[in-house]
């Protein structure tokens, strides 16, 4: 057994579904399957029902948050059609705000530019007034995050540029986005983007075999689009999850007569780190990769708290097959179930206290923090 510590990660894309869907996942499953990934920082997502978009339903969220999560969460706050930027008077207790300008599950999407201005605008003036939050400083507000693919992406760089908002794109999937995003680098655009791991393990040779549990938003790309993602590691900033559980009868399995329509998301907080050192066991990146995306980058483009007497413990070796009884996460199943992989988490400990050890989750209910919010 060879066993390396690493910093408690940070998972900066996950739904955990409260309030609204509680059936698929709630703070307490998902923080405990964030622990279980060696995960001590999951940043939460405002597609919930209701959405995160005005003052009351962030201040709501956090309550759910604080009562039940076993790790440490910080929620985004979402622009909608009918709220529009609501949410401004609280930006500075959001970690980002996070805008959809692409097809997803929920009812966040954004596709006029009258409101698009309007939100690069508002949150711009938002920083004149209060800065952009910086890594262990805890003031100000955080990026824009957006889901943005196609000739939506172009569309957002540019805001970020006119406004000087700091953009993130989130889960880019396909060779002409993150050469795209390289150019922006290059040409001073202050642009970061993450990429998930089923973006970088699947793509669509797997679809046959995973039929309504391959289907996700962005899609599986091409193999071609796969290539380009590992080409241009360097202009991955974050690798993070897009947590996003359904259950399997949502999915459609097991269920008859087979759906036509089926909610897009798979699950993945718990299952990202053993992925990435399976692929540094197959020589495709390093732990220094792993703990520069998945820990220094996420907490400096979010501006997230130091985690004081934090540290997770890997066996790099262990070998084993992943099986969905294993998982924490509520709807139990993973697109990589049955895969062999290399690196196992074998404790995680959390300012101080021993939350994970042995499979099993040690900490209490609310013994996660709720970051930046003012509970
Ligand atoms: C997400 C979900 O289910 O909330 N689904 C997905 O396919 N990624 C929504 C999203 O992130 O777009
Ligand atoms: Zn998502």
């Amino acid at each position: 057994m060879s066993v390396a510590q690493l910093p408690g990660l940070v998972d900066a894309h996950v739904h955990l579904r409260e309030p609204g869907y509680e059936y698929k996942e709630d703070f307490a499953t998902g923080t405990m399957a964030a622990l279980a990934g060696g995960v001590t920082t999951v940043l939460d997502m405002p597609n919930t029902n209701p959405p995160t978009a005005t003052p009351d339903r962030l201040a709501e969220k956090a309550r759910l948050a604080a009562a039940k999560a076993v790790c440490d969460v910080g929620l985004f706050v979402g622009a909608t059609h009918t709220e529009g930027d609501a949410y401004l008077p609280v930006a500075e207790q959001a970690c980002a705000l996070k805008i959809y300008v692409s097809d997803t599950f929920g009812s966040l999407r954004i596709d006029t530019l009258d409101l698009m201005h309007r939100l690069f605008r508002g949150w711009a003036e938002k920083a004149d007034a209060v800065g952009y939050r910086m890594a262990g400083v805890g003031e100000g507000i955080g990026p824009i995050t957006v889901h943005a693919e196609e000739l939506m992406l172009p569309v957002c760089l540019c805001l970020s540029q006119l406004y000087a908002v700091p953009l993130h794109i989130a889960h880019v999937s396909r060779r002409n986005e993150i050469e795209l995003i390289r150019v922006a680098k290059d040409r001073g655009v202050p642009v970061t983007c993450e990429v998930t791991p089923h973006h970088l393990f699947l793509s669509t040779d797997d679809l046959p075999r995973l039929g309504a549990c391959g289907d996700m938003r962005p899609r599986l790309a091409t193999p071609d689009d796969v290539a380009a993602l590992w080409e241009n590691l360097d202009v991955v900033d974050i690798f993070a999850t897009d947590h996003a559980p359904h259950t399997l009868a949502e999915k459609g399995i097991g269920v008859e007569p087979a759906r036509p329509a089926v909610p897009p998301g798979v699950p993945g907080v718990e299952t990202m780190l053993p992925l990435l050192l399976t692929a540094a066991h197959a020589g495709l990146l390093d732990l220094g990769d792993i703990i520069e995306r998945c820990y220094t980058a996420p907490r400096r483009i979010y501006g997230l708290p130091e985690q004081p007497d934090t540290w997770i413990e890997v066996d790099v070796d262990a070998g084993y097959e992943l099986t969905n009884s294993s998982l924490k996460t509520k709807v139990g199943w993973s697109p990589f179930a049955g895969w062999r992989l290399y690196g196992r988490v074998e404790r995680v400990v959390l300012r101080g206290a021993m939350v994970y050890a042995g499979g099993a989750v040690l900490a209490a209910p609310g013994s996660g923090r709720v970051l930046f919010a003012a509970l």
